[in-house]
C-alpha cells in the first residue's frame, strides 16, 4: 500500500515536471475529491432506532455493501422536513451517492434514493433533489425485502400467494390491518403488537412449517439481524406508512 502509494508519487513528479504532459497526470496531486449537495423533503428521519441512521453516502461499484464514506441526515425536527446538505471530499472512486439506511457498522440496508456520480471531477458538486421523499421504516422494508424476496411469490408476476400482494403499491394496504387468509382470527399486521401478527410469526417462528412454502427459510442471517428487528420496531411503533 505505502509502496504503491510512494511510486505513485515519485511518478507524479517525474511527469509533472515535464512541460506538456497528458492532463490526466494532475489528478494525482489533486485529493480534493468531489462534493454531492442534496436537497429535498424527507419524511421518517426521526422513526429510526438506535443501530439505524438515513445517510447521505458514498459506494464504491465493486464493495456495494458498506458505505466508503457516509454523513447522517440530521432528525432534530419531527415530521416532514427541507433538507439542505453537502458531503464534500469524496473518494474519486465513489461512483454512488445515496440517501440510505446504514446500520452502525455502515452496512448498507436500503436506498430510497441515488445519484451517480461516476462523471463527476474532482471539487465538481452534483446537485441531487429529491422532491418529497420517505426515509421512514415502511419504505426501508419495502425496498430491502418485500420487493426483493417476497413479491416474486406475492404479486410480481400478476399472481399472488395467498391472494397477498406484496409489490410496492400494493403492499400496505394488503397487510395493515388485514384479516388473515391462513390464520383465523388474526390480522396479517396489527398494529402495536408484532407478536400478534402473522407477518411476524411468519418470520420468526414455526408457524408456516405445514404450509406450501416454509417461510423462515427466506430469512437469511442478514435479514435475521437486519430486518427482522426493523419489521418488529414498525409493527410495535404501530405500522405507520
Ligand atoms: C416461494 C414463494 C413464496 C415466497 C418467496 C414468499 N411467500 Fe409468502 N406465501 C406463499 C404461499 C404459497 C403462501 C400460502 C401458504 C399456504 O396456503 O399454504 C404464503 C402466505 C403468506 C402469508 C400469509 C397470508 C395470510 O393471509 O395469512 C404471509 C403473511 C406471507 N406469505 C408473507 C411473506 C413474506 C413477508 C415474504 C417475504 C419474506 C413471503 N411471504 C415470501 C409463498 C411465498
Amino acid at each position: 500500500m505505502r509502496r504503491n502509494l510512494f511510486f505513485a508519487l515519485v511518478a507524479t513528479a517525474l511527469l509533472t515536471s515535464c512541460d506538456d504532459g497528458p492532463i490526466e497526470e494532475k489528478s494525482y496531486a489533486s485529493s480534493e475529491g468531489k462534493n454531492v449537495k442534496l436537497e429535498g423533503v424527507i419524511t421518517g428521519v426521526d422513526e429510526w432506532p438506535d443501530g439505524f441512521s438515513v445517510n447521505l453516502a458514498g459506494f464504491v461499484p465493486d464493495d456495494d455493501s458498506y458505505a466508503t464514506i457516509a454523513k447522517i441526515v440530521p432528525s432534530e425536527q419531527t415530521g416532514d422536513y427541507h433538507v439542505s446538505m453537502y458531503l464534500k471530499a469524496i473518494p474519486m472512486e465513489v461512483t454512488s451517492v445515496r440517501l440510505c439506511l446504514l446500520n452502525n457498522l455502515r452496512q448498507h440496508i436500503a436506498t430510497f434514493a441515488e445519484v451517480d456520480i461516476s462523471d463527476a471531477s474532482s471539487r465538481d458538486t452534483v446537485y441531487f433533489h429529491v422532491d418529497t421523499i420517505s426515509a421512514g421504516m415502511f419504505t426501508a422494508i419495502q425496498k430491502s425485502y418485500l420487493t426483493t424476496t417476497c413479491a416474486a411469490c406475492h404479486g410480481a408476476t400478476g399472481r399472488a400467494a395467498a391472494g397477498l400482494f406484496l409489490t410496492e403499491d400494493k403492499s400496505y394496504e394488503a397487510l395493515v390491518g388485514q384479516p388473515s387468509k391462513k390464520v383465523e382470527g388474526q390480522m396479517i399486521v396489527k398494529p402495536g403488537s408484532a407478536e400478534e401478527s402473522v407477518l411476524y410469526q411468519a418470520l420468526t417462528t414455526e408457524l408456516t412449517q405445514d404450509w406450501r412454502e416454509y417461510h423462515r427459510d427466506l430469512v437469511s442471517e442478514y435479514y435475521e439481524q437486519n430486518i427482522l428487528p426493523i419489521i418488529r420496531s414498525w409493527i410495535d411503533n404501530g405500522a405507520q406508512r
